[in-house]
């Protein structure tokens, strides 16, 4: 990271929520579910699939995540009724997995019910390295009862070894580079390493014949996967790319202009200000060209 890149990262943290939700606006659809709703038909419009993201990390009670995971069942059945192409991806930090794990268990078992009574899939977005194993446990556990998938990051030194472990059995992974800051020991810090190991878990996935979720806006990432598609013959429904909303759209219709499948992120809700601290930080570059329009 630039020294700029680390000043604004800093920044970021300094400034108060009102003005981060300047910033912030084209990362989520929106306060409510009716947002989710109207974003996913757009993109839908557009050849676009979508997945849902009930937004809210820090949950102090189980009445809390008992209030989210209605909301998750609320968006799958919101999908349901509106004929959305779209899925529901799920926190289980914010189903309690810091509180209980029983209660957490018994809150996702209640979702994956209802989304299976629906034909809807559910993917378990990765947390931090104190959620690894936790979430591939929970995965293994419930992978050949409903139709789930979760997420692999590749700056994880453990990743390949994961995915080894989990070869037993169904793969359906979104596999991305990993947003939280960990430390060397745990996941490399290079950014070239990290993409080195994206494609080396890409291939190690598509040679196990996994589904995966291409998950990035890195276009050194996006050709390899393209070349990988190529070279391993994958028909156009045996895997996707992945994109967050309001990241890279030129790169998004790219992707969809050469004929393959592409899900957005589409997180809403009031808990909003973590998630876009974590995209800001991503994107200095966003500040830094505001500032120079205010200076100017
Ligand atoms: P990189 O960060 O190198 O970005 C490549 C380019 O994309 C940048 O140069 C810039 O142009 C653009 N870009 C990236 N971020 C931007 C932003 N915020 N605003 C504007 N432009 C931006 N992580 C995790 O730990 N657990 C998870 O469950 C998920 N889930 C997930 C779902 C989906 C659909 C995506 C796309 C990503 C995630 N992530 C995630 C986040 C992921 O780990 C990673 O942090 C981001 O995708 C950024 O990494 P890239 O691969 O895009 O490369």
């Amino acid at each position: 990271m630039s020294l700029f890149n680390k000043s604004v990262s800093m920044f970021i943290d300094k400034v108060p929520p009102s003005t981060v939700a300047v910033f912030a606006k084209r990362y989520i659809a929106g306060p409510n579910l009716e947002d989710a709703v109207r974003v996913t038909k757009q993109l839908n419009a557009q050849g676009a699939m979508t997945t849902i993201d009930v937004l809210g990390e820090f949950v102090s009670n189980k009445e809390e995540t008992e209030h989210f995971r209605d909301l998750a069942i609320k968006v799958l059945e919101a999908i349901d009724s509106h004929q959305l192409d779209a899925n529901l991806s799920l926190k289980l930090t914010q189903m309690g997995l810091k509180l209980s794990k029983a209660l957490c268990l018994d809150n996702i078992e209640k979702i994956f019910k209802r989304a299976k009574e629906l034909g809807i899939f559910v993917r378990i977005d990765m947390e931090d390295s104190t959620c690894t194993d936790d979430t591939l446990e929970i995965y293994r556990n419930y992978r050949d009862e409903f139709n789930i998938g979760t997420v692999l990051q590749a700056y994880m030194r453990r990743t390949i070894n994961d995915i080894e472990k989990l070869s037993d059995g169904r793969l359906n992974f979104r596999l991305c580079k990993g947003i939280y800051i960990e430390p060397r020991k745990i996941a490399y810090q290079e950014k070239d390493i990290v993409r080195d190991n994206y494609t080396y878990c890409l291939e190690t996935l598509f040679k196990k014949k996994a589904y995966v979720g291409i998950a990035t806006h890195d276009e050194y990432l996006v050709f390899h996967a393209e070349r990988l598609i190529r070279e391993y013959g994958l028909k156009r429904n045996e895997y996707e790319y992945q994109m967050l909303l309001g990241v890279d759209e030129e790169l998004r219709e790219i992707i969809l202009s050469r004929g393959h499948r592409l899900r957005v992120y589409v997180p809403f809700g009031r808990d909003w200000l973590p998630y876009s601290i974590r995209r800001l930080k991503e994107n200095p570059n966003l500040i830094k060209s505001a500032l120079e329009g205010y200076l100017r």
